[in-house]
């Protein structure tokens, strides 16, 4: 898609050179200047055509004194980017089916089209001509789409041409997680996904790539993730992404995503009533290598490592029973009394890995927990970390990227339900507060650095009619990113007043010292 920004106010918008026109109203603002698209407006509220009301919208086929063919109002709530992406997700669905090949859109007078707006614009395109097709044939021809312009003042122009570059490349980003989150599983394999990140290697120069076999996993002694494996023919993969925006020297954050290509539970089956959305497991590993496919192409100032363990979790004659342990990579010993807690089984022996990074920060993200749905919804990630400036610089970044997530709390106390007569740590506590004894369980791996867990089991994907992958949260982990980048070297590292005091985050680093030790 060729996003565009071009000045044009008042008069000049019914006259602009496109093959459709897309006006977004408020119920306060619903006057243009324009003189021919004003007499339109006034027309169709007063023979109640048009209803000034959100969501509500209204075709034109040749207005009159207009030299654009087809206008189509659409109402928004209010004149936020957010309620803008609503307005323009609603003019592409109606405008889909016509034979439109350049799409102009510009607001009413009073409704500034900033920099936010044309980042909604975008990702509203991305989203709303979106169609899986890798194993439907049938599904709807490709839309005839292939130009947007975003219309406003001379004052807003370069901060909206600059605001297209960068959700051009979130939106790139955000359809790969979403296609490779609809794949089936027989077509998404850990081996699928470890070309995908080979891929993004081969078309980047900044991003390296490389992927760990059995063997290699054998000698790093990642007893826990090699356990999920245990029962599946697919060969786990564990991939390691390294993109390099800034010195060498510079700290990197490291995003970890879960990789399961379909969670059957294991021994500890699931019920079958929606098992198929389990393809959707490997969400956490979408969103990193969505993210990765981002900032190769906006190239931030700054290092970041992913790492993506991927297998199935599957039942066999082999495969793990509840009540085995297992010893990870930290030494710490594990007893899996269900075997369908496994994304905290691969995360587990990922997290010490990322200590070779000496990272500045790391971020899970996983579709870890039922339980998360349950206390969240769709609407919110669920954020869980002890490091208030992390988690409220995550919680920005969700906020400006429209990908929001809700933090949620971690006391150490949550973790007695893990205690395990057989082993170090049990896998599962009780069924209560199941997201954050998966996110506390995930904290004893995680001691050695600054870190923050995402669990996207609500966000990653949307059930029903319109089954399929959002691409979260490739927008909040981009926008992260791009801020980190921005802030350069210092981002990350506690405020010097702080530094003084004690930040929450240091004692568990000594503790972490004193094991390796
Ligand atoms: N992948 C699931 C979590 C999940 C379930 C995400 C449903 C989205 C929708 C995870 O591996 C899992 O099975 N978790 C268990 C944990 C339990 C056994 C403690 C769960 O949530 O039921
Ligand atoms: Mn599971
Ligand atoms: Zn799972």
């Amino acid at each position: 898609m060729d996003y565009r920004a071009s000045v044009a106010q008042g008069p000049a918008l019914s006259q602009v050179n496109a093959d459709a026109l897309v006006l977004v109203l408020t119920p306060e603002q619903s006057v243009t200047g324009d003189p021919a698209l004003d007499s339109l407006i006034k027309d169709a509220v007063s023979a109640g055509d048009l209803t000034l009301k959100a969501g509500r919208t209204l075709y034109v086929h040749r207005p009159n004194g207009a030299k654009v063919t087809r206008v189509l109002l659409v109402v928004s709530g209010d004149d936020s980017a957010k309620s803008f992406k609503a307005a323009v997700l609603k003019g592409v669905a109606a405008l889909k089916d016509l034979g439109v090949a350049h799409m102009a859109v510009a607001g009413a007078l009073g409704l500034n089209l900033s920099c936010e707006h044309a980042h909604s614009l975008v990702l509203a395109v991305a989203e709303g001509t979106y169609v899986f097709r890798q194993t439907k044939p049938s599904a709807p021809k490709p839309v005839a789409l292939k130009k947007v312009t975003v219309l406003c003042g001379p004052d807003e122009l370069s901060a909206a041409k600059s605001a297209l570059v960068r959700a051009r490349g979130v939106a790139e980003g955000i359809s790969l997680a979403r296609e490779l989150g609809n794949l089936p599983g027989n077509y998404c394999t850990p081996t699928h996904l470890a070309n995908e990140a080979r891929q993004i290697g081969k078309n980047f120069k900044h991003v390296k790539v490389e992927v760990l076999d059995r063997p290699a996993l054998e000698k790093l002694k990642m007893g826990s993730f090699l356990s999920v494996t245990n029962g599946s023919a697919q060969p786990p993969k564990f991939i390691i992404l390294r993109y390099q925006g800034a010195s060498a020297v510079q700290a990197p954050v490291v995003l970890v995503g879960k990789g399961i290509t379909f969670d059957t539970g294991g021994i500890s089956l699931k019920p079958g009533a929606g098992m198929d959305e389990m393809k959707y497991d490997m969400g956490g590993a979408a969103s990193v290598l969505g993210t990765f496919r981002a900032i190769a192409e906006l190239q931030p100032k700054v290092n970041v490592v992913g790492l993506i363990p991927t297998c199935e979790n599957m039942p066999s004659g082999t495969a793990t029973k509840p009540g085995d342990v297992v010893t990870s990579m930290s030494g710490q010993t594990i007893e899996i009394l269900n075997t369908d807690a496994e994304g905290r089984l691969i995360l587990c022996d990922a997290l010490p890995y990322a200590e070779r990074f000496k990272p500045a920060v790391v971020v899970d993200i996983a579709t870890l927990t039922g339980a998360c749905v349950v206390a969240l919804g769709h609407q919110h990630s669920g954020l869980f970390s002890s490091d208030d400036d992390l988690a409220q610089a995550l919680l920005r970044a969700g906020q400006q990227a429209q990908d929001t997530a809700w933090r949620m709390p971690m006391d150490e106390e949550y973790g007695e339900s893990l205690k395990s007569n057989f082993a170090d740590l049990a896998n599962v506590g009780g069924r209560d507060g199941g997201a954050i004894t998966a996110a506390v369980f995930l904290s004893k791996f995680a001691k050695a650095y600054r870190w923050a867990h995402l669990d996207i089991a609500g966000s990653a994907w949307k059930s029903g009619a319109a089954k399929g992958g959002t691409g979260r949260p490739v927008g909040l982990l981009t926008q992260f990113i791009l801020g980190q980048a921005e802030a350069g070297q210092d981002a990350l590292k506690p405020q010097v007043a702080k530094a003084v005091g004690k930040t929450k985050a240091a004692p568990a680093r000594k503790a972490a010292a004193r094991r390796v030790a």
